[in-house]
């Protein structure tokens, strides 16, 4: 197991459009394990494989005690909303209200390559939204907007205080 490099910012291996991932291998297990430690190493709760410069459908993030592995992940039902400040491990220090799902449910593979669906919600829900979205190029800053007015948050955002870097 190893700490990857994380890319960041614009680097251009973050837009790209990632792959099905089809042979679930030892390579592909290699993968995830270093994604957790990386992961953790830098505090977030979740981790998309092109943040580590791997163009496959592969992600992680964090359930309360448990780390889930989601390879090839779709959302296929979400409910609710809930906007809060959001970060990102490819973008360090910056922060931006993004609006999200309260209650997601991701059908994907684990790392054997059976097929499961589970239930998120509240962070883990922003967090496999938003690393669902990485696979895809999307990038968080391309979702921030304004908190509304009445919101509790000021103008910098935070009932969030340290940040959630997903
Ligand atoms: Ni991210």
């Amino acid at each position: 197991m190893a700490i990857r490099t994380i890319f960041k910012d614009e680097d251009p291996v973050l837009r790209k459009r990632t792959r099905t991932i089809t042979d679930f291998n030892a390579r592909i297990s290699e993968l995830l394990d270093d994604m957790r430690d990386t992961m953790e190493e830098a505090n977030g709760l979740g981790l998309a494989a092109p943040q580590v410069g791997i163009l496959r459908k592969a992600a992680i993030i964090v359930d309360g005690e448990e780390i889930v592995e989601l390879l090839n992940p779709e959302l296929i039902d979400s409910e609710g909303e809930v906007g809060m400040d959001e970060g990102c491990l490819s973008f360090p220090g910056k922060y931006g209200y993004v609006r999200r799902p309260q209650k997601v449910t991701v059908k994907a593979q684990d790392r054997n390559g059976n097929p499961f669906t589970r239930e998120f919600s509240d962070l883990s829900a922003r967090a496999a939204c938003h690393e669902i979205d990485h696979l895809n190029g999307i990038l968080f800053v391309d979702l921030v907007e304004e908190p509304p007015e009445d919101s509790e948050e000021d103008a910098k955002g935070r009932n969030n205080p340290d940040g959630e870097l997903i």
